[in-house]
């Protein structure tokens, strides 16, 4: 899908109130994209959208949460009864969750997978049938990370959605690619984002010293989610079905498939300095 010019086209965006979702939302409202967004935080939702409409964006803003089938349902019937199909959709909305998988609670894997992997289906659901349905181009990026394909430990739940919604985006672009869909799974590395103040973490993971050191860690790294925006819609345009996102997520990438052994014994001697 040709994504340089999305004058006429609508962008629907997940999680669009914070980091990577409110980024790639004003880079597709800044194309031209009229832009559809949802969150849970309805009070930056609301920010998210006064800044789209004042910078002239045609917004719909509607407070849904990923994880929830009926609000998706409606989300998605909102869009398509005001603009009809989707031409782009961004299947962003996402958690962390530090933490040894033996201190993670099965309440906390209900929670991350319920927004991290079922709230990509849904929107897959809700949302790609009518996209099909007009034969037009069109694409899904999904937002996965690179814990999908190189997961760090304390990482096992959350590594776990993002390998699903990687698996999920390379059968779907095989699947979609007669009807003109692209499918990508974005894989960024480490986004300064306020990711990690709104992670769930537990162990020594979730200190309030740690939590302070890896939000720092995030910060000082300085990988801007504008940044990741735009080599989103550079991995669109080349329809890419994998795209890293920052230097770590490539060296991740390649190292993951042409040294796994060596990132096993990594992870290992990590897992212990982790505490394990
Ligand atoms: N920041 C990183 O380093 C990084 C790295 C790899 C992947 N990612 C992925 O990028 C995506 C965006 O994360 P971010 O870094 O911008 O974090 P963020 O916390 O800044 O943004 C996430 C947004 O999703 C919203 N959200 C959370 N649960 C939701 C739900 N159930 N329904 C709807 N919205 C919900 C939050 O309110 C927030 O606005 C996530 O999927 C995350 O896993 C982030």
């Amino acid at each position: 899908m040709d994504v340089r010019d999305l004058a006429g086209r609508t962008a629907v965006v997940t999680g669009a109130a914070s980091g990577i979702g409110l980024a790639l939302a004003r880079a597709c409202a800044e194309r031209g994209a009229r832009t559809a967004i949802c969150d849970v935080d309805e009070a930056k939702l609301e920010n998210a959208e006064r800044e789209l409409r004042e910078g002239g964006c045609d917004v719909l803003a509607l407070r849904a949460d990923v994880g929830s089938r009926t609000e998706m349902s409606g989300f998605a019937d909102r869009v398509h009864r005001e603009w009809g199909p989707a031409d782009l959709l961004v299947n962003n909305a996402g958690v962390g969750l530090g933490g040894m998988f033996l201190e993670t609670t099965l309440d906390d894997w209900d929670w991350i997978a319920r927004i991290n992997f079922l709230g990509v289906i849904h929107g897959c659901h809700f949302f790609v049938p009518e996209m099909a349905k007009r034969g037009h181009p069109g694409h899904v990026v999904n937002v996965a990370s690179a814990a999908a394909f190189a997961p760090l430990p304390a990482q096992s739940a959350y590594a776990a959605t993002k390998s699903a919604v990687l698996g999920l985006s390379v059968a779907m672009q095989a699947e979609l690619r007669p009807q003109g869909i692209g499918v990508t799974a974005v894989c960024p590395g480490f986004i300064d984002t306020p990711i990690v103040e709104n992670s769930r973490l537990r162990g020594i993971a979730g200190e309030p010293e740690t939590r302070e050191r890896t939000a720092a860690f995030y910060r000082r790294r300085g990988y801007a989610p504008e940044r990741v925006a735009r080599n989103t819609l550079r991995a669109v345009q080349r329809n890419r079905v994998v795209a890293p996102i920052s230097l770590e997520a490539w060296v991740l990438y390649y190292w993951s498939r042409f040294a796994p052994g060596l990132l096993g014994w990594v992870n290992g001697q990590l897992a212990r300095r982790v505490g394990a």
